[in-house]
This record gives structure tokens, C-alpha cells and sequence, in this order.
């Protein structure tokens, strides 16, 4: 009887380690499972909207200026959001959220545990005027950080996402930047800021600098697939003044997941308010960091 008694006293302190252990596991767990049912949200909310966008690509718009004739908004754009918000009030009722296009719930920094950073459609110039150059964009953020996001390309029916600690992908399949560390051969993309004209801070003393140092520069008009280019090694960096958060959620952390670096102009970390970005493979950062410290 004594020994039993003592073989009970030996294992309990064991028999609670391991309980606790499975309840931490257990919690874990859940929480993560929460945050992967949401990518499949995302991707699936962004092809949902995609598809409003394609079924309106080619017809006649409604175009509204919005802070100069530059700076276009359409219907289209205010209807993807909509569809957007709408299914994250349903779904996701405690969650903030930060548009383009004016839907905002709690967007403050550190508002809300989860906040959804939305461009409802990127690249409205290009739709506008006929170009199937545009995408969706939707990154969502627990505690400040980014831990997941999605850019939808619209015309190619091209999904681009990625979750923090897990990769990039294209359409499921895995995404590297490219390797190239030669700037002479390297092919960058740009994009330019609707203020330009008053607020030029460089922008074509830069492009004209790397003109003369890349082997190509683009301008594709959606700075949310420059990002995506650049994470599955097509363009090897990407530098733009003025973008938005909504601009810059998804596409870093899909660079960032895909083995690139996102960074300001003279190489210091950012956040998706941050103004100076830059994104590339790694291998030219500071290749391009010196290039624009030159201008
Ligand atoms: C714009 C595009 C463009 C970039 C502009 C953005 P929008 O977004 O991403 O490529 O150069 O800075 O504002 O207005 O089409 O959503
Ligand atoms: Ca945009
Ligand atoms: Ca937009």
C-alpha cells in the first residue's frame, strides 16, 4: 500500500508538467490554426474582388479626381473595397481595418489586435485607361506586425501571398528573389508619386542615375505587383517616394518572405507608414543605396 502511495507522489509533479505542456501546445495551436484559416480568407476575398474589377475592366467609368487630376478613383475601386470590408465586418467583426478608399474601423496604430491594410485596387490609372496592368492588395497585421498578405493580379489570375515565418508563394507555388548582385545587369522597376509635380523629393535625378547604371528600368503603375516581381526574382529592386500603407503591407512581407530586404533609402528598417522604399533581392541593396546617395 505504502509503495503505491509513493509511486502516485513520484509521477504526479510529471503527470502536471505534461498536462500544462498540452495545454500551451493546445493554445498554440489554435491560435495558429486561427491565422490559417485567414490566409485562405484573404486569398479568397481578393479573387472574389478581382473578379468584380475584371467584369468591370474595358467598360466605361465614372472617374472622380481625388487629390489632383493625377490621382484617379473610380466606382470599381470603391466597390472592391466595399465587397472587401464588408465580408471583414461579417467574418471578422473585432478587426481594424485601413482602406484606400475611406473604410476604416479602429486604423490607428495598434488600434486593434488584427488590422487589415486593404488596396481595393492598385493600379487605377492603368484600369482606367485600358492597361491590364492591377492588382488587389490586402496584408493583415496582428499586433503591428505584419503576418500575412496577399496581392491578387487581377488579368493574369496570378495569386501572390505569403504568412510570416512561411515562405512566398505564386499561385501555391514556393518564390525566391533573384541572385544576381550586378547592378549592370540587373532590371529594376519604379513607380512615381501622384504630387510629383510639387513634391518631385528626387524622384527623376534617381531614375535618371539608375538609367545609367541598370541594365532596365519599368514602370509598371501597380507598386503592389513591383513588390511581387521583385520577390519571385523578376525585377531584381524596386524603389519608390509617397506610397501608402496600403501600398506597401502585402508586397513587403511577400519580398521579405521570399529572401529579399525592404528597407528606406539608406538602409534602415520600415514599417508599412514609412515613405522611402526600397525592396530588392539583397544582393543590390547597397548597390542602389550608394546609387541614390549619389543623386
Ligand atoms: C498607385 C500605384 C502606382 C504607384 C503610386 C500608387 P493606386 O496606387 O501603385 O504604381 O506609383 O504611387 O499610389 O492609386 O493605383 O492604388
Ligand atoms: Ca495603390
Ligand atoms: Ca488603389
Amino acid at each position: 500500500m505504502e509503495i503505491q502511495n509513493e509511486k502516485i507522489n513520484i509521477f504526479n509533479p510529471v503527470i502536471s508538467f505534461v498536462r500544462r505542456l498540452t495545454k500551451v501546445y493546445l493554445v498554440l495551436y489554435l491560435k495558429l490554426k486561427k491565422d490559417d484559416f485567414m490566409i485562405d480568407d484573404i486569398i479568397q476575398i481578393s479573387k472574389e474582388a478581382g473578379g468584380l474589377i475584371r467584369n468591370a475592366f474595358g467598360r466605361a467609368h465614372s472617374i472622380e479626381f481625388k487629390t489632383n487630376e493625377l490621382n484617379l478613383v473610380t466606382e470599381t475601386d470603391k466597390a472592391s473595397e466595399k465587397l472587401i470590408t464588408d465580408f471583414i465586418r461579417k467574418k471578422y467583426p473585432s478587426h481594424g481595418i485601413l482602406a484606400e478608399e475611406g473604410s476604416e474601423v479602429n486604423p490607428a496604430k495598434g488600434g486593434t489586435e488584427y488590422l487589415w491594410v486593404i488596396d481595393p485596387l492598385d493600379g487605377t490609372t492603368n484600369f482606367a485607361h485600358g492597361l491590364p496592368i492591377f492588382a488587389v492588395s490586402i496584408g493583415v497585421q496582428k499586433n503591428g506586425e505584419t503576418i500575412a498578405g496577399v496581392v491578387y493580379d487581377v488579368m493574369r489570375d496570378v495569386v501572390f501571398s505569403a504568412e510570416k515565418n512561411s515562405g512566398s508563394f505564386e499561385n501555391g507555388k514556393r518564390i525566391n528573389v533573384s541572385k544576381n548582385d550586378n547592378l549592370g545587369h540587373g532590371m529594376l522597376v519604379t513607380g512615381f508619386p501622384y504630387d510629383i509635380r510639387e513634391n518631385p523629393d528626387k524622384a527623376y535625378e534617381r531614375f535618371i542615375a539608375f538609367l545609367k547604371q541598370a541594365r532596365a528600368i519599368r514602370r509598371l503603375g501597380s507598386a503592389a505587383i513591383d513588390f511581387c516581381y521583385v520577390a519571385n526574382g523578376v525585377f531584381d529592386g524596386f524603389w519608390e517616394v509617397s506610397l501608402h500603407p496600403w501600398d506597401i503591407c502585402a508586397g513587403k512581407l511577400i519580398v521579405e518572405e521570399a529572401g529579399g530586404l525592404v528597407t528606406d533609402f539608406d538602409g534602415n528598417k520600415i514599417d508599412i507608414y514609412s515613405k522611402r522604399i526600397l525592396a530588392t533581392n539583397g544582393f543590390v541593396h547597397q548597390k542602389m543605396i550608394d546609387v541614390m546617395k549619389s543623386v
